[in-house]
């Protein structure tokens, strides 16, 4: 582990667990911390330098466990608190950190507040803790406002009082088991600081802090007519009444003041879907969070100049408030990168049998593979989704019957929602569940084509994913690529991205010609070179020795001078 004050998180890897599809001990076919256990040795010959796992606290699962019903202890569908920290523990002795996942826009229904509210008459300080209104129209039977559902429909929920009648009504952004909180009540707050002290106290090294962008809603809660292409989770709309308030800030300000009188370096990582990297670098404020994930890079589409754009906006906006730059593909929300980038750019609503265009299998994993490749030679920090490592592309034909995200049933099926990126990960390939289970349950269902991706497959294959992801990862580290920065390297066409970054310099041909490399030692390579050419849809690592790569390759000179410039401007954690 990176020793303490060094900031750790500036530079890091973190590997995400979902943890009901990463490994399951107890064979009940949902993965739990015991099989997360088992498997860490696996995570350390990755190369990663943290995990990040989704929620596993208490929780009746509408949402995956993103409805929590007790903040303190973990659902004994993952295991025990003495199972985390047997995790923990064995995480720490390996070097690697353990983040963990807090809720604090909702609750669950079944948390002992929201009972208490619904028991206790309106205007009370127990319905004060979550967003309760009467309704519009003679009878109060109109809800509140017009907002809508992140999940489809409308966002509010009647309830029945406890004499019977028909009531108020509750905000809840996602599904209708999600109550919103109240963050404008302090008890709400002193009750998230307590919750903050008690994993920290477990020894947790941070929180990616669910929903970060939307706990304060606008006063006065008016209608809101959401524009017409809002993207992801409304994350183009700038007038949104409960994205970005000011007044949220307050609150990760006290966060990050919390977290600072603990030792370590912890860390808080915002979800933040918001317009753009200069509203999203507002998170990350000195004094605020330390790291908010990039959406606007995971949006992108598979396309040199975009890509260009939003990776050179990101490393402006972020060091600009003194944050580090980061870096995502994929993750629990969206369609796995395998199979995304081979499509248009938005697909908000998941991809399913009915889906208009679906590539076919296996056809976006070069894309996949040189994107990674690009990605983990970016300065900053970060972030991988389990299974990506093995190359996964999305699932497809999960049956209707078999689908578990809310969006799916909220939409009528409109939406399919993001069960196709939710599929429990393959370990062994003559195993059960693929070794996911070894009772061979899985909640939801395996695809035939699992096996191939099997990680004890892909480790005995030299050039399979795993393996690429092992290399990069241990050559990041080498070259120490996350603390540094990044130098674009001009002319060598419009279907070519390429960067220096320390001695090492990325290229990436998006053209349909072979791309001659420049010389150099090649590092690592996203797919099969042909006479020291790279294909469609390949990058490479060139280790260029700190040489300036010279005009006949296209390149722009760089001389070791400037980059040492550039490197004390900016910082460096070596020295
Ligand atoms: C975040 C989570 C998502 C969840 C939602 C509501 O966006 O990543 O999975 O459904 O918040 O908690």
């Amino acid at each position: 582990m990176s020793a303490a004050g060094s900031e750790w998180w500036r530079e890091a890897v973190i590997y995400q667990i979902y943890p009901r599809s990463f490994a399951d001990a107890s064979g009940d076919g949902v993965g739990d911390l015991a099989g997360a256990l088992r498997r860490i040795d696996d995570l350390a010959d990755l190369g990663i330098d943290a995990v990040w796992f989704s929620p596993f606290m208490r929780s009746p699962q509408h949402d995956a466990g993103y409805d929590v019903a007790d903040y303190r202890d973990i659902d004994p569908l993952f295991g025990t608190l003495a199972d985390f920290d047997a995790f923990l523990a064995a995480a720490h002795a390996r070097g690697i950190r353990v983040i963990v996942d807090l809720v604090p826009n909702h609750s669950s229904v079944e948390h002992a507040w929201f009972r208490e509210a619904l028991a206790a008459a309106p205007g009370s300080p127990e319905r004060d803790r979550y967003l309760f209104q009467d309704g519009r129209g003679a009878h109060g039977e109109l809800p509140p406002n017009n907002w809508e559902s992140e999940f489809g429909g409308s966002a509010w929920e009647r309830i029945e009082e406890p004499d019977g009648t028909p009531g108020q009504w509750y905000l809840h952004l996602f599904d209708s088991s999600q109550p919103d909180f109240n963050w404008r009540n302090p008890v709400v707050r002193e009750e998230f600081l307590s919750i903050l002290r008690f994993w920290l106290d477990r020894g947790v090294d941070g929180f990616r802090v669910d929903v970060a962008h939307g706990l304060i809603k606008k006063e006065g809660m008016a209608d809101h007519q959401k524009p017409e292409n809002a993207g992801p989770m409304g994350s183009r709309d700038d007038l949104s009444p409960y994205r970005g308030q000011p007044e949220v800030h307050e609150i990760y300000r006290e966060w990050h003041d919390l977290l600072a009188t603990y030792d370590g370096d912890r860390v808080l990582c915002a979800e933040a879907w918001l317009p753009t990297s200069d509203k999203t670098a507002l998170w990350v404020r000195s004094g605020e969070m330390h790291q908010a994930f990039n959406f606007a890079y995971l949006m992108t589409a598979w396309d040199p100049a975009a890509l260009r754009e939003v990776i050179t906006d990101s490393l402006r906006a972020y060091p600009a408030v003194g944050a580090p730059a980061t870096w995502v593909l994929s993750n629990h929300d969206v369609i796995r990168h395998a199979t995304r980038l081979m499509m248009p750019p938005d697909q908000d609503d998941g991809i399913g049998p009915r889906s208009p265009f679906i590539p076919a299998e296996g056809s976006g994993l070069a894309r996949a593979r040189a994107a990674t490749t690009i990605m983990l030679a970016l300065p900053g920090s970060a972030y991988l989704y389990q299974g990506e490592e093995l190359g996964l592309p999305e699932v497809v034909d999960i049956p209707d019957a078999d689908r578990q995200d809310p969006t799916f049933a909220r939409t009528a099926g409109r939406r399919y929602g993001r069960d196709g990126c939710r599929v429990p990960i393959p370990w062994e390939a003559d195993a059960p569940a693929c070794g996911f289970s070894a009772s061979g349950e899985s909640w939801l269902p395996q695809p035939a084509s699992w096996a191939a991706h099997a990680r004890d497959a892909e480790r005995a294959d030299p050039r399979s994913t795993l393996n690429l992801y092992r290399r990069l990862l241990a050559e990041r580290r080498e070259h120490r690529l996350g603390r540094s920065v990044l130098v674009w390297v001009d002319d060598m066409g419009d279907d070519v991205l390429a960067f220096h970054n320390r001695d090492v310099t990325v290229v990436a041909n998006f053209g349909a010609e072979p791309l001659p490399l420049p010389s150099g030692t090649v590092i690592a390579a996203s797919g099969p070179l042909v006479d020291h050419h790279l294909p469609t849809d390949t990058a490479a690592w060139i280790d260029t020795g700190g040489v300036p790569i010279g005009p006949e390759t296209g390149g722009v000179p760089i001389v070791r001078a400037d980059l040492e410039d550039l490197l004390e401007h900016y910082g460096d954690g070596a020295a």
